[in-house]
């Protein structure tokens, strides 16, 4: 199997910028893998290791039970970089001393440049980093220099050049220190050597070659496409790998997008060649689903009706005795828990992904070690069309949670309906590259209308227009009134039984982006 990239290894203490580190690292063409402390030994060995990053995290190095990495991470003989406790605990460890501070050190920083090499190499004077720790490092270990400092912060950066050990006290990788893009590229390149030519699509061919490996020469995988581009790039990376021995299904359960069946079924059976069934389960999950009103029962129902209707399906094929998924780097990242506890249940997502263990198939997951914006990077390479690859984020529970109250066959038709126009205009004028979402919501009013000399009473629907990097936080789009105004009169003309359209102009938090 072809071996993985030669790269950095990031150990997570427990921040919540390890998956920024990772794709700082990426962007700037460096592979790169996340670990718990636990496992970093085993994983550096497994490696290609070009250099390690220790994470920050929220503890001090002084904290009953703080995260530890094993001391021979130091010795490896490849650079590392500590950033905050990372740095505090690698300072530490090498014969330096750590205090508690009387005050937090938390915000934006001006740091004098001591030193313009290693990691600020091309960077001199002064500039802002972003930084956020109580302990600081008060003496450095023996062969260490210091490379920057602030005010409140004598030891902002400090090294070791001959061991290639690096620490800087604030976190280069957020977008608030100003240069800390540069500051990490000089590490990879300056002090790691990396060649910083990896590129997503690289994976592909390792991808294929393991999907071979795991099935061998005669097995089959199921896969349970959605439209969406996860489980898309899943299949194609597993479709060449095996081609005709990969089965998909497509389950259509009556709440899909205006053409969605159609569009998905031209581009995997008619353009890519893959063997694909669709599944009329509408009714199925339409019957199912009458007379329910509450959010999470429909959430519910749709879940448990999916995974009836794959189950199966999948029966069909008996030969197959793996399970393809479009499952990525985040799901399965161990991470440090910064607090216990659970978190509480806002929406019970579901995705075709979230198929009971108890199929008793093994897992085949080609995009395990990528994040979204590869997967859709891998899509583009492999020539999969630009809808799907630039497919806004669509729901597991599909049109059931933009139709607020009762799923009916003529709401899910109205809100289709309705949903298409916003789509295509938005689209057409361009502003659905600035939009995270844009799509119709059907509400449980009516209300009196007039067309013609007619008296309406109709149903009302609403716009849901939003930007956001990753959903988890939204501001509600602000659309020219020249493109409402469209958009409303297409809907109110065209869309028999909608008489009023209103738009949503709330942020998430405190709304969600759907409205169930
Ligand atoms: P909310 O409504 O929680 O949505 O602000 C955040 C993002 O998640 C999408 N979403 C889902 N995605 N299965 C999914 O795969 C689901 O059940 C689901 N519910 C919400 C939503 O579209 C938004 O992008």
């Amino acid at each position: 199997m072809s071996q993985a990239p030669r790269g950095v290894l990031i150990v997570d203490l427990g921040t919540q910028y390890t998956q920024l580190i990772a794709r700082r690292l990426r962007e700037a063409g460096t592979w790169c893998e996340i670990t718990i402390p636990e496992r970093a030994l085993e994983t550096a060995r497994r490696m290609d290791l070009g250099g390690v990053i220790l994470s920050g995290g929220p503890n001090s190095v002084y904290d009953e039970g703080s995260p530890r990495p094993p001391r021979e991470l130091l010795d490896l003989g490849v650079p590392v970089l500590g950033i905050c406790y990372g740095m505090q605990w690698m300072c530490q460890e090498l014969g330096g001393k750590v205090v508690a501070s009387d005050s937090r050190e938390y915000g934006r920083t001006s740091i004098r440049i001591l030193e313009s090499e290693g990691l600020f190499d091309g960077i001199g004077g002064h500039t802002v980093v972003w930084m956020s720790h109580g302990d600081s490092v008060v003496a450095v270990p023996d062969g260490f220099n210091t490379y920057a400092s602030s005010d409140n912060c004598e030891f902002a950066a400090v090294a070791d050049p001959a061991r290639k050990l690096w620490g800087v006290q604030y976190h280069p990788e957020v977008t608030h220190s100003v240069r800390g893009r540069e500051m990490i590229d000089n590490f990879l390149v300056k002090v790691c050597a990396l060649p910083g030519d990896w590129k997503p699509d690289s994976i592909v061919d390792r991808e294929v070659a393991k999907v071979q490996e795991i099935v061998g020469e005669t097995g089959e995988v199921v896969l349970g496409l959605s439209g969406g581009v996860d489980s898309s790039v899943a299949a194609l990376i597993i479709h060449k790998a095996i081609g005709a021995r990969q089965h998909c299904i497509f389950v259509d359960n009556g709440l899909l997008r205006k053409g969605e069946r159609e569009a998905v079924e031209a581009e995997f059976r008619e353009h890519l060649g893959m063997d694909l069934t669709t599944v009329d389960a509408a009714d199925r999950f339409l019957s199912k689903l009458a007379g329910v009103t509450d959010p999470e029962r429909k959430r519910k129902i749709i879940g448990h009706e999916f995974v009836e209707v794959f189950r199966e399906e999948a029966k069909r094929f008996q030969n197959s005795k793996f399970l393809g998924q479009g499952t990525l780097y985040p799901d399965v990242i161990e991470s440090v828990a910064a607090h216990g506890g659970s978190t509480a249940v806002i929406k019970s997502h579901h995705n075709v992904g979230g198929l009971p263990e108890d199929l008793d198939m093994a897992l085949v997951e080609p995009l395990r070690e990528l994040f979204k914006d590869e997967v859709r990077a891998i899509g583009r390479f492999m020539g999969l069309d630009e809808r799907i690859v630039g497919r806004q984020p669509f729901p597991g529970p599909g049109l059931a949670v933009r139709i607020v109250g009762e799923v009916t066959p003529e709401r899910v038709r109205l809100l289709q309906d309705a949903d298409h126009i916003v789509t295509t205009e938005i689209e057409a004028a361009g502003e659905h590259r600035s939009l995270w979402q844009y799509f119709a919501v059907l509400l449980p009013v009516k209300s009196v209308g007039v067309m013609g000399d007619a008296r309406t009473y109709e149903s009302a629907c609403a716009l849901r227009v939003v930007e956001s990097t990753d959903g988890m936080t939204a501001d509600w789009g602000h659309l020219s009134h020249e493109l409402l105004a469209r958009i409303s009169n297409r809907i109110i003309n065209e869309v028999r039984g909608i008489n009023r359209v209103v738009l949503d102009i709330s942020s998430k938090p405190p709304a969600t982006i759907e409205w169930e």
